[in-house]
């Protein structure tokens, strides 16, 4: 029951990271490596695998560089489990001392969920012809009597009406079904398969979700209450009427649910937490003394950081699913440490992040990028919505160089806010645009540079640069 890895190579990684965030290549390497080094890891000897512990990684950046965009990206990437929480999080007034090894605990549910996937996946393909024999059930029902006021099944189904199928209660069991409905039903499957059924509306059996009825013990670990009677009671389910299309995706969920077995998921999704989950702790640099201010914050940011500390360093948490040891977690830390310096971390803490990358500012170039290459990015993004209003957008190359040095001059004049800069100026752009769709007489947009200079020339003119790019 060896847990698969995704192993993918670094560079298969980075690619991958390529297509959303532009430079940064170092970042993008170390992380590249450092999940690589986990699948590596899995592959010797178990006496040696143990002593291999994940070198975490400490990311330095200024603003809106990139750092919690790679997180994002490796998060949709990974197949592994994996968090992302803001370390501030636990300075939060109301928050302090809130125990941080609930991230442990978010981090097993993590691994549930993508593990517990895993298992779906591997039975959908039973599970979508489960789904449509109870589709074709709901729709020809067992034998029906006749002449007691129930509609006959039949009718409606040769003129592909919307007539509504249900399950009625006055069907009569018989051991066999009846020829008839096996006809019936054959034509049924026959017309599903050739997709004429999808707008019809059947009622169907919609297992109940449980609420999530846990108990908290002393604050570690939970308990489910559901799951000790979860066992002895069937599922509750309620009718529900809906399109047969819905209806699918609803039952093929709801079997391939019954098909796997959870106790399985469960001790694979604890492995699976321990051997490969990471954790992407940001804001790091906010839990740090910044040195020139002592007093009751600091106390509280150190606080945090010497909480961290056993996590980061290996030591076991209570899970409601069992006990998660955290020795082999990689963690990520970022921080834009403008302010603070990693040297203001606690010493135990910073040794715990050997590895250290620092992120670039951006330039011109990189803003030009940034504009065009990325699969979303922003000029798409504007095109696509401008498109569902029927219009078309054309951003020229001179518009875009434009756009990205009033970035960069923008972003040296008043604050250095990185890419976000992108974003504002965007925004600004499309302003007026945005509020006069739809109208018929508009079909295209084309953005040059007078366009852009237009828009911003009244902004600067105006003194009030602040006020519409922060
Ligand atoms: N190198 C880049 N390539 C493409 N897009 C980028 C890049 N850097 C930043 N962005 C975009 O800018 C926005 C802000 O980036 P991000 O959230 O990663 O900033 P950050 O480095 O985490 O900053 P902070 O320190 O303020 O948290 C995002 O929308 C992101 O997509
Ligand atoms: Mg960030």
């Amino acid at each position: 029951m060896a847990t698969e890895f995704k192993s993918m190579t670094p560079k298969e990684i980075v690619e991958e990271l390529d297509k959303y965030i532009i430079g940064q290549d170092s970042a993008k390497r170390s992380v590249a490596v450092a999940l690589r080094n986990r699948y590596r890891r899995s592959l010797v000897p178990e006496e040696i695998r143990d002593e291999i512990t994940p070198k975490n990684i400490l990311m330095m950046g200024p603003t809106g560089v990139g750092k919690t965009e790679i997180a994002r990206r490796l998060a949709k990437l990974m197949d592994a489990p994996f968090i992302k929480i803001e370390a501030t999080k636990f300075t939060e007034v109301g928050y302090v001392g809130r125990d941080v090894e609930s991230i442990i605990r978010d981090l097993m549910e993590a691994s549930m969920r993508v593990t517990k996937q895993k298992h779906m996946d591997e039975k959908y393909e039973v599970a979508k012809d489960i789904a449509d024999q109870k589709i074709i059930e709901a729709i020809i029902p067992g034998k029906v009597k006749t002449g007691s006021g129930v509609r006959n099944p039949f009718s409606g189904l040769m003129g592909g009406g919307q007539a509504t199928y249900t399950q009625t209660n006055e069907k009569v069991e018989t051991p066999e079904e009846d020829s008839e409905v096996l006809l019936a039903r054959d034509q049924v499957r026959q017309q599903l398969k050739d997709g004429l059924l999808e707008d019809q509306y059947i009622e169907i059996d919609v297992i109940e979700q449980p609420k999530d009825n846990t108990l908290d013990v002393n604050g570690g670990g939970t308990i489910q209450i559901g799951n000790i009677f979860g066992n002895m009671m069937p599922p509750k389910t309620k009718k529900r009427k809906v399109k047969v299309s819905e209806a699918r995706k609803i039952l093929i969920e709801q079997e391939a649910q019954k098909l796997i077995d959870m106790d399985q998921v469960q001790s694979e999704a604890l492995e699976n937490c321990e051997q490969n989950g990471i954790v992407f702790l940001d804001e790091i640099d906010k839990i740090a003394n910044s040195g020139n201010y002592h007093g009751g914050a600091d106390v509280s940011r150190e606080g945090v950081q010497r909480d961290i500390l056993p996590i980061v360093e290996g030591s076991v948490v209570n899970t409601k699913y069992g006990p998660v040891k955290t020795d082999h977690i990689l963690f990520i830390g970022a921080g834009a440490f403008s302010v603070a310096k990693p040297t203001d971390l606690i010493p135990e803490l910073q040794g715990r992040f050997p590895i250290r990358v620092e992120l670039e500012s951006l330039t011109k170039e990189d803003f030009k990028r940034i504009l065009l290459e990325p699969h979303n990015a922003l000029t798409k993004q504007h095109a696509a919505l401008m498109e569902t209003e029927g219009v078309k957008v054309e951003f020229t190359d001179d518009a875009i160089e434009e756009i990205a040095s009033m970035a960069s001059i923008m972003n040296e004049q008043t604050e250095n806010i990185g890419a976000r800069r992108l974003h504002t100026i965007m925004e600004k752009l499309f302003e007026d645009v945005s509020f006069n769709l739809p109208d018929p007489e508009i079909t295209s947009v084309k953005i040059d540079a007078d366009y852009v200079r237009g828009k911003f020339d009244e902004v600067i003119r105006k003194d009030d640069i602040e006020k519409y790019i922060l």
